[in-house]
């Protein structure tokens, strides 16, 4: 009895790791792209770092194919620097690092902007990665504060930070909203005050109840009454269609409730994200490259246009999902990503070299009902690529 609890205690550890280790199996194939895709990633955004002016920021193409940039006020300003720091991380060239510091110079008077739900975005990708790569605890000021902004516009009332200022909504929350509560986790690790974890914590879970449909796709924007908390309104803004699951949307969800499990382990939020992945991966108009049409229920499918930047944040998310899970689950999520991973390394999203105003991936799309931003490169869309891509070469077994 008792050799037998022994060598049952001796395999038990070996038995979960095997577990573990399956859920991120190296593919050598993949892995060797990801490599090639990062190599060209950093020779593109070596042709940006000279490409873009010096007191703006790359966004995407504008129509007449020049470069589009953007002032620090625009919710993605936080993308190219952040992607620099982790193109610096990935290759030790200090002319990345260079360049991090000097777009960062332009960001960093966004810490004070109470204007915007998108701090998160805005600066916890640039000055988060700063942070984590070199250590320099000048940078916890600079995010405190700019938790301190992001939770100026949380309403007690209705449990969620207010997303826009514009247009005649009451109080707009988007789906998008879920990936800034990451600045307000770290704000609580970082100064020990509870508050900025328990808003994200409130945010999170007033969106799992109104968000939401049954089949655990999410609506765009939710409409709330500051005076009692009520919904007014289940809209889309950027989706096809008020009752459609827009595809960036849907992976902002996935990404969001992952990381939110990452930071509280609170079941509540793995469970969503299990739901929304599942929602994602089993949908009839998913294409065979896992790539997403920009929204599942566009009408032109299978000619509608393709999101990569949809694609790029759910490979990103499905990669650390697969950690939280376990055996055939984290297995589909894994591969899935994988394949995502495979088909954004391929011909057909990944820009050839010198070309695309220097951005790294094809084929996204901002907003498609105000025909803005229509099958162009996205900064956040390479964000999350190469984000993904490290994550691969880091995860896998
Ligand atoms: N957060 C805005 C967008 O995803 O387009």
């Amino acid at each position: 009895m008792k050799k037998n609890l022994f060598f049952t205690m001796l395999l038990l550890p070996a038995i979960c790791m095997q577990t573990y280790a399956q859920a991120g199996k190296a593919n050598r194939e993949l892995l060797r792209k990801a490599d090639e895709a990062l190599q060209l990633a950093a020779r593109q955004y070596k042709g940006m770092m000279t490409h873009v002016p010096d007191a703006v920021l790359p966004r995407s193409t504008n129509k007449d194919g020049s470069l589009m940039t953007s002032n620090t006020a625009w919710w993605t300003s936080g993308f190219y620097p952040g992607t620099t720091w982790y193109l610096y991380e990935y290759t030790k060239d200090p002319a990345f690092k260079a360049e991090a510091l000097k777009r960062m110079e332009l960001v960093k008077k966004e810490q004070y902007n109470t204007r915007t739900h998108d701090l998160g975005f805005m600066m916890y990708c640039p000055f988060g990665n700063a942070l984590r790569i070199t250590g320099d605890t000048a940078y916890k000021a600079i995010l405190l504060t700019s938790a301190q902004s992001l939770s100026t516009r949380f309403n007690a009332t209705i449990g969620c930070i207010k997303s826009w200022d514009h247009g005649t909504w009451k109080f707009p929350v988007i789906i998008d909203n879920m990936m800034n509560l990451e600045l307000l986790t770290w704000a609580t690790r970082a100064s020990g005050d509870k508050k900025f974890e328990q808003i994200a914590r409130t945010h999170a879970n007033t969106t799992i109840k109104n968000h939401f449909r049954k089949d655990y796709s999410s609506y765009h924007v939710i409409d709330y009454d500051p005076a009692n908390g009520a919904v007014l309104q289940k809209k889309t803004h950027q989706g096809y269609a008020d009752s459609s699951a827009w595809s960036r949307g849907q992976a902002w969800g996935l990404y969001g409730y992952t990381m939110m499990y990452r930071e509280t382990k609170d079941k509540a939020y793995l469970n969503q994200a299990r739901h929304i992945a599942d929602y994602i991966l089993n949908n009839p108009a998913m294409p065979a490259d896992l790539i997403p049409y920009w929204d599942y229920n566009a009408p032109d499918i299978p000619n509608a246009l393709r999101d990569v930047s949809a694609g790029a944040v759910a490979a990103s998310a499905l990669l650390e999902l697969s950690r939280f899970t376990s055996k055939t689950e984290a297995q589909r999520y894994w591969t899935a990503a994988e394949k995502m991973l495979s088909s954004l390394c391929s011909p057909a999203y990944l820009a050839k070299e010198g070309e695309n105003n220097h951005f790294i991936l094809l084929h996204s799309v901002g907003s498609l009902p105000h025909n803005s931003e229509v099958d162009v490169p996205l900064t956040y869309a390479d964000y999350y690529f190469v984000e993904a891509l490290l994550r691969y070469k880091m995860w896998s077994k």
